[in-house]
């Protein structure tokens, strides 16, 4: 149905009569900025159609046509505008975008308008009618994210690209792929080779929930990590659906895998490190030495060249200081440093990670705890706890993305925990993530520029397989997707549920495992 689309968009107006895509419809493009789009958009509409639509330079053909068209020059920009507009008339359809990832939003848009067995992977037999309209929209914020956790369970790239390709529908423009924890170490490093040879399998896994005692094992080794070529791959399926993938690398706490394949980055190199078998923060840390920022260097240097995105996430959340309290060599490095404390001694490893990232041309992200007074300005930290971080940034000139676990954990029960599988944290329903606010009320409107956007979570110590991870994301990142795109002052929960129902129907055509409720 033609109203029910979601996110909400900007402007939609009805007008008399239908749009009908039939087998002899071709899908022409304007410039070559709408090409790719427009190779997209045919292959969406092919499986569930079962036509087979010629796509080619505008002008040409007889019968019913979509056109695509780019309307700005130039691509340039770190986050290109995604204004599109949609005209829909009797015998053609327009797509205008201001860039090639406005056409691509316009195309999961008018995905929406047809029946919800466009979706389907098989042929339909279904009349492919749209209303005639127009729609004009653009979105709220630039930064749409979605992460998922590889690291805690391992989800094989036919998953992830799932994933990508529902979130595309959503028009989430960014995905963090969380690679390396405690629990395991899931990418190929060319140059460590043991990082995923011993790293990737952890030899037990607790059963349960992370606070149950006596605590219980399944006594299973459990593994999984991709290939570079893998990663290149899901780097390819999400390019072109203009989704950026931001790697994370998370460092310098939360390396138990790593230590245990390369006990010399340790700050105890005699002690055994298991790659950890239980959720929780462990108190491993990296060393601050010389030769560990060196090979954390090597391995950044290897993402980057995976992963030609901008952004370079490198962790930094929940390192525990207690090993660098009693580390000769650590103490060694904070008093070269000149650091007053460990607090300081992270910033320090940071600040080290930091030069090489933009000496890359990217720019680094971290949890918020890399908030610091020297953290260089290209910088930007997801605010997770709370929310005087981000202002804390802002004051600092620092960007922002809003990745409240009061909102966008999603690894959090959705419902009476009663009934629910095990999860993370507190009760998230629904409603309140539809409650989220990426903005911070006190934040005067010259600041604002500095809140990128927002992004939810996808944790996984909870999430075993890829259904579940559907189960816990949808459809509380429906809701998210829209408090992201749709301007608040449009955002109505019940209307906003009323649409759902209906959006409940493509997600079933794909098969995914939502939450029924609410
Ligand atoms: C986090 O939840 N540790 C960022």
């Amino acid at each position: 149905m033609n109203n029910m689309l979601i996110p909400k968009p900007f402007k939609q107006e009805f007008s008399e009569g239908f749009f009908v895509l039939s087998s002899t419809a071709v899908i022409c493009f304007a410039d070559t900025a709408a090409e790719q789009p427009a190779q997209l958009l045919a292959d969406y509409l092919r499986p569930a159609s079962g036509f087979v639509l010629p796509v080619q330079t505008a002008g040409t053909g007889n019968g019913n046509c979509i056109v695509l068209q780019t309307t700005a020059s130039g691509n340039a920009e770190e986050f290109p505008s995604e204004h599109y507009r949609i005209s829909v008339k009797e015998h053609q359809i327009t797509l205008a975008g201001d860039t090639t990832e406005a056409l691509v939003r316009a195309i999961q848009t008018l995905r929406q308008l047809f029946p919800p067995e466009i979706y389907a992977d098989t042929v339909q037999d279904v009349f492919w009618q749209i209303t005639c309209q127009e729609i004009d929209d653009s979105p709220a914020f630039r930064w749409r994210g979605m992460m998922i956790d590889s690291a805690r369970h391992f989800f094989p790239k036919e998953q992830v690209c799932r994933m990508i390709e529902l979130f595309a529908q959503h028009k989430i423009n960014i995905v963090h792929l969380h690679l390396t924890d405690d629990q395991g170490w899931r990418v190929e490093i060319k140059k460590y080779p043991r990082l995923t040879g011993i790293g990737s399998v952890r030899l037990k896994t607790v059963v349960g929930h992370e606070c149950d005692r006596p605590r219980k094992y399944d006594d299973t080794p459990y593994g999984g990590f991709y290939t570079q070529d893998d990663l290149r791959e899901i780097v390819d399926f999400a390019a072109r659906r203009c989704i950026t993938l931001v790697p994370e690398i998370d460092m310098p706490g939360h390396m138990a895998a790593a230590i245990c394949a390369y006990p010399d980055w340790g700050n105890f190199p005699e002690n055994h490190v298991p790659v950890r078998p239980h959720w929780g923060i462990s108190y491993q840390i990296l060393s601050p030495r010389k030769e560990v920022i060196e090979a954390m260097k090597d391995i950044l240097g290897e993402i980057m060249d995976i992963f030609p995105g901008k952004y370079i996430h490198v962790g930094g959340d929940e390192a525990r200081k207690d090993e660098w309290e009693i580390s000769p060599d650590a103490q060694e490095v904070m008093a070269e440093q000149g650091c007053r404390s460990e607090k300081e001694l992270q910033d320090y490893f940071t600040g080290e990670i930091n030069k090489f990232i933009c000496s890359r041309n990217r720019r680094m992200l971290g949890w918020e705890e890399i908030l610091n007074d020297s953290l260089e300005k290209s910088s930007i930290i997801l605010s997770w706890r709370n929310r005087n971080m981000e202002m804390a940034a802002v004051k600092r000139g620092i960007s922002s993305i809003i990745a409240s676990r009061m909102f966008a954990y999603f690894d959090y029960y959705q419902a009476d925990t009663r009934y629910e599988p095990v999860a993370g944290g507190e009760c998230l329903p629904l409603e309140k993530v539809y409650q989220f606010r990426p903005l911070p009320d006190a934040l005067a409107e010259e600041d604002k520029k500095y809140i990128l956007g927002g992004q939810g979570q996808l944790w996984s110590e909870y999430i075993p397989d890829g259904s579940h991870q559907e189960y816990m994301a949808f459809p509380r990142s429906c809701a998210l997707a829209e408090k992201l795109w749709t301007p608040e002052k449009l955002c109505r929960l019940l209307d906003f549920k009323q649409r759902l129902q209906h959006h409940r129907r493509r997600l079933a055509v794909q098969r995914v495992n939502a939450c029924p409720l609410p």
